[in-house]
């Protein structure tokens, strides 16, 4: 599917989830994820035999980015792409399932403070939970038969070379990065990158400061692409007429509460 590059960077739409295309994406990745009929129902929450709540094993706001970025990043078999903060997310299985060579990076579980704090109480109560990143991505990977290049590395500092890869994408990891790292997060993206190659990022969208979350608005995201020395493609289409209706359209669609933030996805080419 080509996008139209009037549309490729614009704020999450709930309308895109009716297409075709894009719910034909979520359903073959549940189905590669054996994941049960009656959880796919739902966006944000699935439920188990005894009626608990867990996070779905694809997050609601994912229903639209994974597609997004599946669809805007012409990603071939054999192409080597990077996934940057990539966490457990499923959409590195899915392209390394779908023959790409597929890097990917997050950092360590303890290094980063919240994180340490958790860890911390994972120990406290004894709690069955491995800390070791690398090899819950291995064992993810495994478990789909497939095989990532993972790192533990911060997108600040990426050890790879210079135009290394074709992809980069980043999605919702650089709002958890501190102010000013992002940035060197960005450059870092760039730079290995390779010319004729794309980065594409989601982040976190609030035309307003939020006390308690990061996210970024319309001027952030221009000053982000001025900082890559990349070209947009197409146009920045963040006009939201009605921002009010927009979050509660979200709301009733992911089924959260307090959907302050939207998400925002843009493509960079690098010439
Ligand atoms: C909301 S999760 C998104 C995970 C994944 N991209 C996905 O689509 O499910 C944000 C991720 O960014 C990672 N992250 C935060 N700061 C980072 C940094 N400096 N370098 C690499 N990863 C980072 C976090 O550890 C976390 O896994």
């Amino acid at each position: 599917m080509n996008p139209s590059p009037e549309i490729c960077n614009k704020l999450i739409d709930v309308n895109d989830l009716e297409k075709p295309g894009w719910r034909g994406i979520i359903d073959e990745m549940h189905e590669l994820m054996k994941v049960p009929e009656r959880n796919r129902k739902s966006f944000c929450h699935c439920t188990d035999r005894r009626s608990l709540i867990h996070r779905a094993e694809i997050e609601s706001y994912k229903h639209w980015e994974y597609p997004w970025t599946i669809v805007h990043g012409s990603f071939e078999p054999g192409m080597p792409v990077l996934d940057c903060g990539c966490g457990r997310g499923f959409l590195q299985i899915y392209l390394a399932l779908k023959g790409c060579n597929v890097h990917s990076v997050d950092v360590s579980t303890m290094k980063t403070k919240d994180l340490r704090k958790f860890w911390n109480l994972v120990q406290k109560y004894k709690l069955p939970l491995k800390e070791n990143r690398e090899s819950a991505i291995k064992n993810l990977a495994k478990r789909y038969n497939t095989s990532i290049n993972f790192k533990v590395a911060s997108i600040s500092r990426l050890p790879y070379e210079n135009a290394s890869f074709d992809r980069v994408y980043c999605i919702s990891a650089l709002e958890h990065m501190n102010p000013g790292e992002d940035e060197e997060a960005v450059r870092e993206m760039c730079r290995v990158l390779k010319p004729g190659g794309r980065l594409l990022i989601t982040v976190d969208f609030s035309p307003v400061s939020l006390p308690d979350r990061r996210s970024y608005n319309a001027n952030d995201i221009v000053k982000m692409i001025k900082i890559s020395g990349l070209e947009l493609s197409g146009k920045l289409d963040y006009a939201c007429a009605d921002w009010r209706s927009h979050l509660a359209e979200l709301e009733m669609h992911f089924l959260e509460k307090n959907a302050h933030v939207s998400s925002a996805a843009f493509v960079l080419l690098k010439r």
